[in-house]
């Protein structure tokens, strides 16, 4: 079967539709394109658990704040297409920008809370832009599962959260971080790292390795490790509790390490899970 690629609602709900009537589950992978092994992953796995792989590819200008890399985010719909073909994705959506967003678009999804810290503090309105579009394409394709990668953690929380909120009935699940071979997590902006930058890229993964081995709730060995590696800034480097996104305190439950860090122009964010902390825990009582 050759993917098929649609660019409206129409089209996708007429497809999803004819699908349905042949009693045929929908699993649904949303990316904004430049299609790297990680989304590769989520695509692989939409087609082991559902009959029909939907990838949407749309460049969500509201996700973005003023000043970020919109404009040249990475966009090759060709190579894009020819990857999920060769993979037996099903259907391709690449909706334009007026498709999505008509002149008077107005409503907006917010998720308070787990939206507003870390990322949220840092990026504001970027959780916003990320629910809006997601519940969007939730709602216009309505598919069994959709499925986002573990990179962006706190991202998955805020969508579990949205769909959860507002009874959204569709299953979210999700795919493992995939890594270089020197632990630089997979990412479509990994592409405007400097050969040089990409050298320096792998010391967030470590620090948040070593951390994840050992955690504290405090981080200030890890940032300085980063400063003097290279990076310019670092945003945030924090241990959370792995379900709220609460600053840990030692309790034991789940925790992840979650940075984000700029390396010049790049900012990368990447997060790990913390296993030692719940079972030194459940050991000691
Ligand atoms: O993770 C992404 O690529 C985007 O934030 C998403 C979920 C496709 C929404 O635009």
């Amino acid at each position: 079967m050759t993917l098929e690629v649609v660019r409206t609602v129409a089209d996708l709900r007429a497809r999803v539709k004819a699908w349905r009537l042949e009693d045929l589950s929908v699993g649904l992978v949303p990316t904004m394109g430049g299609l790297h092994e990680g989304h590769l992953s989520l695509v692989r796995l939409a087609l082991e658990k559902t009959d029909r792989a939907v990838v949407t590819i749309f460049v969500n200008p509201k996700q973005f704040g003023a000043g970020e890399d919109f404009d040249v985010y990475p966009r090759d719909l060709e190579t894009d297409a020819q990857l999920l073909g060769g993979l037996g994705a099903h259907l391709l959506f690449a909706p334009s920008v007026a498709e999505v967003y008509a002149e008077d678009h107005a409503a907006c999804v917010s998720v308070p809370g787990v939206g507003d810290i870390l990322e949220g503090a840092c990026r504001p309105g970027f959780f916003a832009g990320v629910a809006t579009v997601v519940a969007k394409l939730l709602l216009q394709t309505l598919p069994d599962i959709a499925f986002f990668g573990e990179k962006d953690y706190q991202q998955l929380l805020v969508i579990r959260r949205m769909v959860k909120d507002l009874n959204i009935p569709v299953d979210i699940d999700s795919g493992p971080t995939l890594r270089c071979a020197d632990g630089l997590a997979l990412s479509s902006r990994n592409a405007y790292l400097s050969a040089e930058e990409s050298a320096i890229a792998p010391v967030l993964h470590e620090v948040l390795a070593g951390i994840a081995e050992n955690p504290s709730p405090g981080t200030a060995q890890g940032v300085d490790r980063l400063l003097k590696a290279g990076f310019s800034s670092v945003d945030y480097l924090e241990v959370r509790d792995a379900e709220t996104l609460e600053p840990w305190t030692g309790a034991p439950r789940p925790a992840r390490v979650l940075a984000a860090a700029w390396l010049g122009e790049t900012r990368l964010i990447d997060n790990v899970a913390v296993k030692k902390a719940v079972s030194r825990q459940r050991s000691a009582s």
